[in-house]
């Protein structure tokens, strides 16, 4: 069983690179089948997750090359079906930009309902009630996501809900349309942002995005472009919430600070100190930490994806602090992982109620989801003796060279797969 071994209680301290922003990645890995030409991405991070979307890429008949580990080349003229329909396909979340993007380009698309991470229950209704009002048949056949049109003509599409996955994938769907489309009620998140760059780079006309109102002018075709994703967002967050639960000093480098404006506020009222600068941002911890309230909300409130990951240094706090789900119905189940490393912490419905500790111990836990994963990696961190952390291949999804960063930072851990290994870095680190 691979898992990783972790030894805690020394700070990190040092400078760590932030990777391409996943989620980003995943939405704009798709959208670049909709230009006939070859488009040029880089800082695409090194995911399983990116893998599935390049494979699915070349099932429906894409050029795919890599050029180096961080840059592809796409190119969708050789594109020969609208089909998507291989199991692989429904163990993540971003294979639903297909229905976007293949819609948009040829009319029709066929795609295995996504999967991702358990975190509630994730439907996709708006999505398809935007597709619909695009002038498409939309409807979930057979475990599919399937739509149809003879031609889709831009509308205007107010959003019941926020969600980041339907505004992306109607964005996809009306670059190509008739017309003007508007989308209210948008997400702004930062990868939202970065989609609609990308498709503009590559001639499509998309204003407002980042904006309650996204406004979307028609456009024949879309051609080549060379394009960089914007640093993820997530990924530096948690590596400030792990300076910050070791008591660390670590410069984050390759991000946009303001990207990060909700994380950075709330370590700083629990008395963190922060530096901002242009491309990077420290995180300095030495004090003991206030308690606070924190509820997430969609950009610029603070991120669901975090929420675990603060939950950790909450644990460490001074009193009662208070975190309350808004987004998911089911993103807590970390609670019970952090108490078996001796937090005082319980789950009552969306809202995590913690009694702050003075330290964590090492023990066994098991990640219940990506961001999860990566919390209880940081718990671990942060713990006194070994934590052993198993289901690790959804910290994997989201986070390239997670134990290799964090060892650059000082950190103890090691991807372990057989008792021996473990008996290895017990008396290593001994
Ligand atoms: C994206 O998921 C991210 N995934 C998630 O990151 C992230 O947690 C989430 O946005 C919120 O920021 C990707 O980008 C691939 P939503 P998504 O649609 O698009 C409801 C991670 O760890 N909703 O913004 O699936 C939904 O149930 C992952 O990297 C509908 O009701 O999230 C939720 O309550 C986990 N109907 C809310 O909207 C729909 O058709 C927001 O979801 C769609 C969504």
């Amino acid at each position: 069983m691979r898992q990783y071994a972790v030894k805690g209680g020394a700070p990190l301290v040092g400078e760590v690179e932030i990777g391409g922003a996943k989620n980003a990645a995943l939405g704009i890995l798709a959208a670049a089948l909709m230009a006939d030409e070859t488009v040029e991405i880089e800082n695409v991070p090194d995911l399983s997750d990116i893998d599935v979307m390049l494979g699915a890429l070349k099932t429906l008949g894409a050029r795919v090359d890599k050029v180096n580990r961080h840059t592809v080349r796409i190119n969708g003229s050789t594109v020969h079906t609208t089909s998507l329909l291989d199991d692989a396909l429904n163990k993540i979340r971003g294979s639903y930009y297909f229905v976007g993007a293949l819609l948009g380009k040829y009319g029709k698309a066929e795609v295995i309902l996504p999967g991702g991470c358990s975190i509630g229950s994730r439907p996709v209704d708006l999505h398809m009630k935007g597709f619909r009002a695009l002038g498409a048949t939309a409807e979930i056949d057979h475990a599919c996501m399937v739509c149809d049109s003879e031609k889709l003509t831009g509308s205007h599409i107010f959003m019941d809900g926020v969600s980041v996955g339907a505004t992306i994938n109607i964005m996809l769907a009306a670059v190509m349309a008739e017309g003007q489309t508007y989308i209210e009620n948008a997400a702004k998140e930062p990868h939202v942002v970065d989609v609609a760059n990308f498709l503009n780079s590559m001639g499509a006309s998309i204003k407002g995005a980042g904006t309650d109102v996204i406004r979307i002018k028609g456009v024949e075709r879309l051609h080549a472009t060379h394009y960089s994703i914007i640093p993820d967002q997530i990924e530096a967050g948690t590596f400030m919430m792990a300076a910050a639960a070791t008591k660390g000093d670590v410069l984050i480098k390759n991000v946009i600070p303001k990207h990060l404006e909700s994380i950075t506020s709330k370590l700083l009222e629990i008395g963190c100190e922060i530096e901002e600068f242009d491309d990077s941002i420290r995180v300095v911890s030495s004090k003991p930490f206030f308690h606070t309230q924190v509820k997430t909300a969609p950009y610029p409130g603070f991120p669901t994806d975090m929420q675990p990951q603060i939950a950790v240094v909450l644990g460490l706090a001074e009193g009662t602090s208070i975190i309350t789900e808004t987004i998911f119905e089911n993103r807590l189940k970390y609670v019970d992982e952090l108490v078996r490393l001796g937090a005082n912490m319980r789950a009552e419905g969306n809202t995590a109620i913690i009694e702050g500790v003075q330290r964590y111990s090492g023990g066994n836990v098991t990640a219940p989801d990506l961001r999860a994963g990566a919390a209880l990696v940081v718990a671990g961190l942060s713990a006194e003796g070994v934590t052993l952390i198993s289901d690790i291949h959804y910290v994997e999804r989201g986070y390239e060279d997670f134990p290799e960063k964090l060892r650059s930072l000082g950190a103890q851990i090691e991807l372990v797969e057989t008792d021996k290994d473990i008996q290895r870095f017990k008396l290593r680190v001994s």
